[in-house]
């Protein structure tokens, strides 16, 4: 009897334990991403040579750290979760980048269609999907040789049991606004999933088999799109974001979503996670008073003052001439209290919410609840 409630008492105390830290256990060795700058740790800076100006990096790293960011981006709080390193850039050549428990082929600016000459940045999903089968390659190679680099690349197993993380789209559908009709952007989804599908399709042929895929976000939200498309307000929703680029978003995530349980069914041995960030990141721009924010949209580091602080001439921590006069597009005094950045990516206080809310797995199907009851990971 007495045992019967101390025992009771301890599982009790227990699930407590486990509810309010919200511990949630994943079990990867190793992740590789891909991406654009939602989750680029460094690579477009290292890829291009072309660097970073503070203010960017300034709450977390104290410099810049090649993500366009104030601090630690999404991806870095779902490493910590994980207890796993951040991870370093497949393009950082020096400074002993370890790729130990995973690499980063993510390159902000990205797009899933192939770049063009008039693309921001080379480093398409094609070509992050042809980097990583580079990378293993390599791996193995070296791997055959000896074990003197354990410590720099990851074991052989790590490539089947690793996470393979996606967070592309955004800059298919925002830049294809620049020319094209919002049915003509609706139109051309199916094409950008298809290139998606087959990256996909040539990481599961290399042997991955977990995949977690995260969808876009409400682009229509971002300073730089509000800037350029929504000079007529009637353009504008209730939140003051452009409707229809939220809707184009929307299309985009309802199909990428069909893609995944498409691909769940023909992978019957692999796990396919599809991860709703839209609405976590929507959620967050109409109710951000209740989640501790006091700008919704304004952006943080940026040049031209309410509503937006934003202009396209002037990326966070330039100085230019504009119009016979030097001006810097400069940080806010507290970035915790924006939910933008620089106007087109998210400041770290948000990421740190939308990673929080991705962690409760509420927003994730399947939903990780299914995938990791924690009690069966307590060991008496
Ligand atoms: C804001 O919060 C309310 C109340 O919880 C909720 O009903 C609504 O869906 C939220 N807004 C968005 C866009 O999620
Ligand atoms: C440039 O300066 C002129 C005169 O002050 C002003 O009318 C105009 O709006 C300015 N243009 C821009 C792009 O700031
Ligand atoms: C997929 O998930 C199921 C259920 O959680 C698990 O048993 C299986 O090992 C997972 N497969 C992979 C490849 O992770």
């Amino acid at each position: 009897m007495s045992f019967r409630l101390s025992l009771l008492h301890v599982l009790s105390l227990v699930f407590m334990f486990f509810s309010l830290s919200e511990t949630v256990e994943f079990n990867y060795p190793a992740v590789f991403n891909f991406g654009d700058s939602n989750s680029d740790t460094g690579g477009l800076v290292a890829g291009t040579a072309e660097p970073l100006d503070p203010p960017n990096g300034q709450i977390y790293f104290h410099k810049p750290s090649g993500r366009f960011c104030d601090g630690r981006l999404i991806i870095d709080f779902l490493m910590d979760a994980m207890d796993l390193p951040f991870l370093n850039a497949y393009l950082e050549s020096i400074g002993a980048p370890t790729f130990q428990r995973g690499c980063n082929f993510a390159a902000a600016g990205s797009t899933i269609l192939p770049a063009t000459a008039s693309s921001v940045c080379p480093f398409s999903y094609g070509i992050q999907v042809a980097q990583f089968i580079r990378f293993k390659a390599r791996v193995l190679d070296l791997l055959s040789k000896g074990r003197k680099l354990d410590k720099f690349i990851p074991q052989e197993e790590y490539f089947k049991q690793g996470l393979y993380m996606f967070d592309i789209g955004q800059n298919d559908l925002a830049g294809a606004f620049y020319s094209k009709s919002e049915d003509q952007v609706v139109a051309s989804i199916p094409y950008i999933l298809f290139e998606f599908e087959t990256g996909i399709k040539k990481l599961y042929d290399q042997g991955a088999r977990r995949f977690w895929i995260h969808n876009t976000g409400p682009l229509g939200c971002l300073p730089q799109n509000i800037a350029t498309f929504g000079k007529d307000t009637s353009k504008l929703d209730e939140l003051g974001c452009l409707s229809s680029h939220n809707r184009a978003a929307k299309l985009f995530n309802l199909q990428l979503h069909a893609l995944c349980r498409k691909l769940q069914g023909q992978f019957s041995d692999a796990n396919v996670t599809y991860t709703d960030i839209f609405t976590v990141k929507l959620n967050l721009i109409s109710n951000y008073s209740r989640y501790g924010f006091e700008q919704p949209r304004m952006a943080c580091c940026g040049y031209g003052g309410p509503p937006l602080n934003y202009d396209n001439r002037i990326s966070c921590g330039r100085t230019k001439i504009l119009n016979g006069t030097s001006v810097t597009a400069k940080g806010c005094d507290d970035s915790t209290e924006y939910i933008s950045w620089d106007g087109i990516h998210y400041t770290e206080a948000a990421n740190e919410h939308v990673s929080s809310q991705i962690l409760t797995g509420k927003y994730s199907d399947p939903p990780f609840a299914d995938k990791m009851p924690f009690l069966l990971k307590l060991k008496f």
